[in-house]
């Protein structure tokens, strides 16, 4: 994407989080074509929670994944009905039960017993049967995707193995009603082939269940390439193999992140220093992993390799390779290691690219008390700020509105 940084970095200021709508409207509809017939496509919000980023799908038709009360408060707020979200996660609060379910969540997706008792117990009180999905741990015949959350030891969902054991205890409450069942096995899968065995393992699944599901979830994990010699997910092969999976008259539903967002979105940073040490190249920004956990390699990566960065100086000379180093007091605090730039100085803007997913949201705000970024979304040429730079982390839980204080017992504060 090409919009105008330095424009908006004098704007609002850096670091500066950039997200382009049209861009991810422009993914959404073509993964929606990929998948007519076969799937309904859900955004995740993990990847990117803010309600703005959220409101351009929900407006586009998608409902929202969450994984906690504050997500489900960020998708009310991006205009989604509750009928509309599904809310998964390991270790759901019993306040943010009590709270999605009363709201009207579309389906609480279970994964442990004293959830599947929590359930019963809120839809009780509430005399009503709550929709629910089991969410499975598949076996290792659905292996795959850089961060793997199935087929191994996890606590995510339910074993294979003992589902038997966990439909029992779901039919013993008549405030339960078994909606489906959801799988999610990696993230960053970039080969469709490997989406297609998940997805096929999800539908024997459903099969073997042998009684009606109303959805199955075959999860996020579509992959965008971030490295060099990476490949785009092959969408035309993804679809080309959806018609041998069937669908068991089930409403099939993927809720991919960051495909989504990931390359709608760019960390604007300005250079604050460019020095030499012993002979390497270090230029220091005021953008680092506080931001951008993500870009700095510690995010999950087990081969820390450098995102995408690049000077928005278009009169930029030849390259050279450069460490790009953040502002704090920790080496760790570096998001390139042999990026190619041309020569800069105090105050030229670097932008990360690719940076739309798991960028904010998956950082550690509070790590030395630098401010947090604001956030701009542009949509067709106009730029609109969705989110005011913050003093600093302490006031993150004002960021969506949510008033945790007015929840007890949820410990957050
Ligand atoms: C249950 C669930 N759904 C969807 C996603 C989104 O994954 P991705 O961003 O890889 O599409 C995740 C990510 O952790 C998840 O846990």
């Amino acid at each position: 994407m090409t919009l105008p940084y330095g424009e908006l970095a004098a704007r609002y200021g850096t670091p500066l989080y950039v997200y382009d709508a049209d861009s991810m409207r422009q993914t959404y509809l073509r993964l929606a074509r990929a998948m007519a017939g076969f799937a309904e496509v859900y955004y995740s919000i993990k990847a990117n929670p803010n309600p703005e980023v959220a409101r351009v799908f929900v407006e586009l038709g998608a409902g929202l994944e969450v994984a906690s009360g504050g997500e489900f408060d960020a998708a009310r707020a991006a205009g989604c009905a509750p009928s509309r979200i599904l809310f998964a996660g390991p270790g759901k609060g019993a306040d943010e039960l009590e709270h999605t379910i009363r709201a009207g969540a579309g389906e609480i997706h279970l994964e442990s017993f004293e959830e599947i008792e929590h359930v019963a117990r809120i839809g009780r009180a509430a005399g009503r049967r709550v929709p629910v999905a089991i969410r499975i741990n598949p076996s290792a015949a659905a292996l795959g995707g850089a961060m793997r959350m199935g087929g191994k030891p996890a606590p995510f969902g339910f074993d294979e193995e003992i589902l038997e054991t966990v439909l029992s205890a779901v039919d013993s409450h008549d405030a339960l009603d078994l909606a489906g069942i959801h799988l999610f096995a990696g993230t960053q899968i970039l080969d469709a082939a490997v989406l297609l065995n998940q997805w096929r393992h999800a539908m024997e699944i459903a099969g073997r269940l042998g009684r009606p599901l109303r959805t199955i979830d075959l999860g996020g994990g579509l992959g965008i390439p971030y490295f060099a010699g990476e490949a785009a997910l092959d969408l035309e092969a993804l679809q080309r193999g959806l018609s041998s999976l069937g669908r068991h008259g089930a409403r099939v539903i993927i809720e991919p992140g960051r495909y989504l967002t990931a390359e709608a979105g760019v960390y604007l940073m300005a250079v604050r220093a460019v020095k030499r040490s012993r002979g390497t190249r270090f230029i220091v920004t005021d953008g680092g992993m506080h931001h951008h956990l993500a870009a700095s390699g510690n995010l999950g990566q087990v081969i820390k390799r450098d995102y995408p960065i690049v000077s928005t100086r278009l009169d930029a000379g030849p390259c050279s390779p450069a460490v790009v180093a953040g502002p704090l007091c920790t080496p760790l605090d570096t998001l390139g290691r042999q990026t190619m730039l041309p020569e800069v100085r105090e105050g030229d803007l670097l932008a990360v690219l690719k940076s739309g997913a798991y960028g904010l949201t998956a950082s550690p705000t509070g790590f030395l008390s630098h401010p947090t970024p604001a956030e701009v979304l542009v949509s067709g040429g106009r730029d609109r700020l969705i989110r005011a730079r913050g003093a600093t982390s302490a006031g993150a839980d004002e960021r969506y509105g949510t008033r945790w204080d007015s929840l007890s017992g949820t410990g957050i504060r």
